[in-house]
């Protein structure tokens, strides 16, 4: 085992910064469902789920299983020329799985990709060019994604994006981006698009609308009541594609197959990775079949997608979510996570929103409840406080807490990584965390 400085060190000099982002120095060496074990042998409630991929738990036995048998026999066999049996039958499940009219997929290796060919797809289809992304969205970094993406310009400007691109506000009742109320307003964030099409674009231009049903990097924003199906509507009337990005919110996270499931809607294309491959490279589009036919042969494939074993292991996740009722139990813990953060909520006044669906939950930590101005030093702090104390947990947008644990945590883990969080929390409230630890956690 590798000195843990030496692989720290090591990163810095091998691996190039803009594949990185440091929250907490962990090396890890095992996992077993929501706990991590470094190369010092100290151990971790992980809270992150690794970045929302581990909804079966890390090192899943029915995952590792499929995997193991998989392997032995066939690590692959490229199904772009060939017929390997595995993403036959996901693909199947998925269809079964996703409400999508007669649904069709394609596979790649990343939720990057899989929003590319979201956008590839709904192009062909319509025949047209423009897409609609939202404000602090994050849909990946490929070409594609990172053109639509709404959280990081700069990367933009050093690169260039794709074309006829616009982005509009997200459906953010806590931070609304006109200054209204919930409950108090006109939905000013549809308003928004209806009047960008009186104007700005061209609405029988639009191919693509994409949006996370949950805006997951923006930091857990979910959008009120009714305004999906308003959107859907306004988007049929033009006959603009609708289409979900689930990377981070589907496969039972939010106590549903796809958290697009809460609001009404069918949509017409899904994009789906982390979870799918408990832990292997694997991503899938699933739309109507003739938005799926619209490209031809070659026109979303890759040598390695498809794969035998990530499918294999995919059709485990999927099997381990319904044998385990996981949709029922991200329900009933997140429901009991909420509780909880809500009390905390009572007791802190640097938490000025708790919110989420299922075991997807943010807590945004404000300076000022008044003015909800973000806590950035502070969220650093308890970032780093709660790793000393053995939980793994991130922020986004600089100050809004991922809560994020494996569908199939134990309950009284769940418990534990709260005490620990409420722990770090008043340590930081309390002055106990020092400055010098803004240095070392990075984050976004
Ligand atoms: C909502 C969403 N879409 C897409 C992506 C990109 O997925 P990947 O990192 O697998 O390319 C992410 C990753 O964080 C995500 O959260």
């Amino acid at each position: 085992m590798l000195p843990k400085d030496e692989v720290i060190q090591g990163y810095s000099r091998y691996i190039s910064r803009a594949s990185h982002v440091t929250y907490a120095p962990i090396v890890p060496y095992k996992a077993r469902n929501a706990l991590v074990w470094d190369v010092e042998g100290r151990e971790y409630i992980d809270f992150l789920s690794d970045a929302a991929v581990q909804n079966v738990g890390h090192n899943n036995p029915r995952v590792v299983e499929a995997v193991k048998k998989t392997a032995e026999r066939l690590l692959h066999f490229t199904f772009i020329y060939g017929f390997p049996a595995e993403p036959y039958l996901l693909a199947r499940k998925l269809s079964e799985l996703a409400p999508v009219e007669n649904a069709k997929v394609a596979f790649g290796l990343s939720g990057s990709d899989a929003n590319d060919g979201a956008i590839k797809f709904a192009r062909a289809y319509t025949g047209r060019r423009s897409v609609i992304g939202y404000l602090r969205s994050y849909y990946g970094s490929t070409y594609g994604a990172m053109s639509v993406t709404g959280l990081d310009f700069e990367v933009r400007s050093k690169v260039g994006q794709l074309s006829d691109v616009h982005f509009i506000p997200y459906p953010n009742c806590y931070r609304c981006p006109f200054g209204k109320e919930p409950g108090k307003c006109r939905m000013e964030c549809l308003e928004y698009l209806k009047e960008k099409f009186e104007g700005e674009v061209h609405a029988e231009g639009v191919a693509l609308l994409l949006a996370e049903p949950i805006q997951g990097d923006a930091g857990m924003v979910v959008p009120p009541e009714g305004y999906f199906r308003k959107l859907k509507r306004l988007l049929d009337e033009h006959g603009i594609l609708l289409g979900v990005d689930e990377v981070q919110s589907g496969l039972g996270r939010t106590g549903r197959w796809f958290a697009i499931e809460h609001f009404g809607v069918e949509p017409d294309i899904i994009t789906l990775a982390k979870p799918l491959g408990g832990g292997l490279p694997i991503s899938a589009i699933v739309g109507r079949g003739e938005i799926m036919d619209s490209l031809p042969p070659l026109g979303h494939a890759f040598t390695l997608s498809g794969n035998p074993v990530a499918s294999a292991a995919a059709l485990a996740v999927i099997e381990e979510i319904e044998e385990k009722n996981l949709l029922q139990r991200a329900e009933k813990l997140g429901k009991k996570a909420k509780e909880r953060l809500e009390r905390m909520k009572k007791r802190h006044e640097l938490i000025g929103d708790v919110r989420g669906l299922g075991l997807m939950l943010g807590v945004d930590l404000v300076k000022d409840r008044e003015t909800k101005e973000r806590a950035y030093d502070e969220a650093k702090k308890v970032v780093w406080r709660a790793y000393e104390l053995g939980l793994i947990v991130a922020f986004l947008q600089g100050n809004v807490l991922r809560i994020q644990p494996p569908l199939t945590i134990e309950e009284e883990l769940l418990e534990e990584g709260l005490d620990k969080l409420e722990e770090a929390i008043e340590d930081v409230e309390e002055g106990r965390v020092s400055d010098e630890v803004l240095e070392k956690v990075q984050g976004w």
